[in-house]
């Protein structure tokens, strides 16, 4: 899903910005495992733009790990490290690993980016989903992800993109267009994330200017879609349902919307989130490709 729709809202939230990723450990998991037929395709997609280098795949800011497992299958010659700050979460990581058989060639090694990375092999490939907006310095951080490189290494940086829809702008009651209304309060949530964040510095994010800033060539940009249509499986319900709760939780709303809202959550409610046969799940995750030239 879009960088800029991980929860910010509810539980896992400590207040300024700041997430618990503690808490966020089984949203994390969830979100990545309904998100895997995107993550797949930029990963085949970054294996076939990359050379054979050698070296261990970095996943940076890994979470708990689906990604990383994911990286284990389409490089299968290579060894995986999930790095990440969490402890929680790399122990989820690390039972994906032990449950998958994955456990020789797994790894986690915890390390608040944008150092750390210094303490791995160099890497052919790291993959920064989405963790590279939680570094204050972003600067810093391509930087830091550049060095984990070896020479014609590559660095998958996923960032941007477009929000998420998951319903028609019109429910058949109360007022349409909600969730543009609801990706307004998440901006504003996203920018007080980052301010937030130690060290913040604020960037033009021109992904491509700061790879080459940072060094590296750009290679490509390209825009990746996740499109689940409706009827949603089981498990793409549970997950937008999770969703829509931490989103509506404790976000301030007129009382139109906020009866909306209560309907949408309701359980019972044959218009609600539970039965609803028209919940999709749609969203854009745009991948900036570059390769540490020398
Ligand atoms: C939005 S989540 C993305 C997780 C995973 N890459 C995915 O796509 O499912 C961001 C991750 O970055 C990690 N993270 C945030 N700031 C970090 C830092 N300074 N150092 C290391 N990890 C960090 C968080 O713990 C979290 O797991």
């Amino acid at each position: 899903m879009s960088e800029r729709h991980e929860g910010g809202h509810g539980h896992g939230h400590h207040g300024h910005g700041e997430l618990d990723w503690s808490v966020m450990g089984p949203v994390l998991e969830q979100e990545a495992e309904v998100s895997l037929p995107l993550y797949r395709e930029i990963a085949d997609w970054a294996a076939e733009r990359s050379d054979r280098v050698p070296g261990p795949v970095v996943d940076a800011g890994s979470g708990p790990g689906v990604v990383s497992a994911l990286l284990a299958e389409v490089f299968p010659d290579r060894a995986v490290y999930a790095v990440d700050a969490e402890e929680a979460l790399l122990e989820r990581a690390a039972d994906r690993a032990h449950r998958t058989g994955l456990r020789g060639r797994l790894h986690t090694h915890r390390a608040d980016l944008p150092g750390g990375l210094d303490a791995l092999p160099a890497a052919s490939l790291v993959w920064a989903g989405r963790s590279l907006h939680h570094v204050g310095d972003q600067r810093a951080g391509l930087a830091a992800f550049g060095r984990a490189l070896v020479p014609g290494g590559h660095l998958v940086l996923l960032e941007g993109g477009l929000p998420p829809r998951t319903l028609p702008r019109e429910l058949g009651f109360g007022r349409p267009g909600l969730e543009s209304r609801l990706d307004a309060v998440q901006e504003e949530w996203f920018a007080g994330m980052r301010e937030s964040l130690p060290g913040s510095v604020r960037e033009t994010e021109d992904w491509p200017a700061l790879l080459e800033a940072a060094g590296l060539r750009h290679v490509a940009t390209r825009s990746f879609l996740l499109d689940l249509p409706a009827p949603a499986t089981y498990e793409t319900r549970a997950h937008l349902i999770a969703q829509w709760q931490r989103r509506l939780e404790h976000v301030e709303l007129d009382a139109a919307d906020r009866a909306t809202a209560d309907r949408l959550l309701d359980p019972e409610d044959r218009a609600g989130l539970y039965h609803r046969p028209d919940l999709f799940l749609l969203s854009a995750q745009t991948v900036h490709l570059a390769e540490r030239a020398e």
